[in-house]
């Protein structure tokens, strides 16, 4: 088990690892390593995109890297949510899910993991929980709603420190069922900058999430 240069990300043979903040436990059937004591969790980049962004090229130490209170909107029953977990065992993690059905899961995922805040609501209406969340360094997005790109602006005006770093797990069919990937990856792009995040990657996250572009930035 080697370390990367992703801030708390291993790599054993072609797996990506994170050390595993509940030892012995798993969260989405995913293979457990112990290596010299310490035990690791492989992350799949065909069940988590931000995996699947660090396989295709992501720059280090990732956005993520010393985040001290991050906001997750799309947090589904928890899967990429866990590793972030592993990876800011000091931080605070609110997780912002809408569906019911979900939530269940990951205020399970919340009650055994100390650094998830999970908070049932809608990512569209960031005003809602904005106060308690507070200013922070890191903005994830994994939606896949039409108004993906102004949703994630919205939630980043409100919640995103100066020089905070921020992520839009971009659904290029979610946005238009029409016209070209290309131009609509554009139109989003345009409009985070327009919202002055500044885009320093853009990244396809094909084959492992077909249709589906990270746009990494910060404020
Ligand atoms: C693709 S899944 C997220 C997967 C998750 N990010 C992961 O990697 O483990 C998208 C999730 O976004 C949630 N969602 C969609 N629109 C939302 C909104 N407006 N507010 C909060 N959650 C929303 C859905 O309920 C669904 O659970």
């Amino acid at each position: 088990m080697e370390p990367t240069g992703w801030a708390g990300v291993y790599r054993e043979g072609r797996g990506l690892y994170t050390l595993n903040a509940r030892p012995g436990e798993r969260v989405y059937g995913e293979t457990l390593r112990t290596v010299d004591g310490r035990e690791y969790r492989q992350w799949d980049p065909f069940r988590s995109k931000l995996a699947a962004f660090l396989v295709r090229g992501a720059s280090e130490p990732g956005p993520w890297a010393g985040a001290r209170s991050v906001l997750y909107l799309g947090g589904a029953h928890g899967t990429t949510v866990s590793h972030l977990s592993d990876l800011l065992p000091d931080a605070r993690l609110f997780v912002v899910e809408k569906s019911p059905a979900s939530f269940g899961t990951l205020l399970a995922l919340a009650r055994r993991r100390s650094n998830i805040y999970p908070l049932l609501d809608d990512a569209q209406l960031p005003e809602r929980y904005s106060a308690e969340v507070g200013p922070v360094d890191f903005v994830y997005q994994d939606v896949a709603q039409r108004s993906q790109a102004a949703i994630f602006i919205e939630n980043v005006r409100v919640a995103l420190a100066p020089g905070g770093r921020a992520v839009l797990m971009l659904k290029v069919r979610s946005v238009s069922q029409r016209g070209s990937s290309v131009a609509i990856v554009r139109e989003a792009r345009r409009t985070l900058e327009r919202a002055s995040l500044s885009i320093s990657e853009e990244i396809s996250l094909s084959p492992f999430a077909r249709e589906h572009v990270a746009l990494a930035g910060h404020r």
